[in-house]
């Protein structure tokens, strides 16, 4: 089976063609990062309009890099959300389309599935079940996975989302948007232990998360200190990376222990940090745990994904629907997605 995945949640486009049988075929991205980078976020219309000009030439490369034709796919997987209203649309809008038009049924895909299944895109994949430690700019969550569209989720955050905390954290430093990629490379020249910065719910006895005040004190930190030596931000950088990795670690490692499990996976975005996979790396290898993160192409939205997890679905049993009607699903949460299957 061959599944077109479509992805365009967000201010990226992402297109792949996923075969069940030889794996990802091909896959192609535009970012918007460029487009919205004047305005200090994504400015949700100009994502849209984008999105609209960028999909049929990343399908056409697609088909081209792998070597294939329209005919010869068998579905079209979307995600159907969580993600902004209007950029939703567009992807969902042209998949249907394309498949009403080629006769070919749908996948609707969640968001967050995709970025779950993610890691499991490799030639040595984890087997069910697993922890996931699912970090990106909108969401923050752990998951106790035991099969495809099988999810439970322990705990997630009650604020900011870790992506999200580093972004804001990066603009009150003057990094630029999406800072989380600038401000890890900043903290990697900082010094641990010269700043000391709370880790929020450490303790708090259960798996939720809370980053907000973590992003205020950093706040408070720069107000405070009118330095003005080099390394200063360096050091703040590096202290807010240490508080935040500390958290998602120690929490992560209480999932697998409250669990049982011994396999961790890590998706979306901020599991490109390589301080947050160093740490992990060693937690789980002191516990004879393993752990299993995406390709780094594969941490931020993707195509590939979408396809991957259409493809999986589809393999799981959960039947593909007639092209034709749909709905953009902006404020869809796993919970839901997870009961309607
Ligand atoms: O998964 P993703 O594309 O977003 C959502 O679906 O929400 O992830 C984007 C997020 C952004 O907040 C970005 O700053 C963060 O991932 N990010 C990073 C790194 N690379 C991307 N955060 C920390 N360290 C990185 N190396
Ligand atoms: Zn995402």
């Amino acid at each position: 089976m061959r599944v077109l995945g479509i992805e365009s949640s967000c201010d990226e486009t992402g297109v792949a063609l996923h075969d069940t049988e030889h794996g990802l075929l091909a896959h192609a991205l535009h970012s918007q990062v460029a487009l919205h980078a004047d305005y200090g976020g994504v400015v949700p219309e100009l994502a849209s309009r984008d999105h609209i000009r960028r999909l049929v030439p990343l399908v056409r490369r697609v088909l081209a890099d792998s070597q294939s034709t329209l005919d010869a796919v068998d579905a079209i997987a979307y995600t159907q959300g969580p993600g902004l209203a209007g950029a939703l649309l567009v992807g969902c809008a042209f998949a249907e389309g394309l498949a009403s038009a080629l006769g070919k049924p749908t996948i609707p895909v969640h968001h967050l599935e995709g970025h779950l299944l993610s890691p499991l895109l490799t030639a040595e994949p984890p087997e069910f079940p697993f922890v996931a430690l699912l970090v990106s700019g909108g969401h923050t969550q752990l998951m106790a996975v035991s099969g495809v569209g099988r999810y439970q989720t322990l705990g997630e955050t009650l604020d900011d989302a870790a992506g999200e905390a580093f972004d804001k954290t990066a603009k009150l430093l003057g990094l630029g948007y999406p800072g989380g990629a600038t401000l890890s490379r900043l903290a990697e020249r900082g010094r641990s232990g010269v700043f000391d910065l709370p880790r929020p719910m450490l303790h708090s006895g259960d798996f939720n998360f809370s980053f907000a005040g973590l992003k205020t004190a950093v706040l408070t930190l720069v107000r405070n200190h009118a330095e003005t030596r080099p390394d200063f931000h360096a050091d703040v950088a590096r202290a807010f990376q240490d508080a935040l990795v500390e958290v998602l670690v120690k929490k992560s490692i209480a999932a697998l222990q409250h669990t049982g499990m011994k396999r961790l996976v890590v998706a979306g975005g901020v599991g490109a940090n390589l301080a947050l996979r160093a740490r992990l790396d060693a937690a789980t290898r002191r516990r004879g745990d393993r752990v299993w993160y995406p390709e780094m192409e594969f941490c931020t939205d993707n195509g590939a994904m979408i396809a991957f997890a259409g493809a999986m679905r589809l393999a799981a049993g959960f039947p593909a629907r007639p092209a034709g009607a749909f709905a953009a699903r902006p404020r869809w949460s796993l919970r839901e997605c997870v009961e309607a299957s």
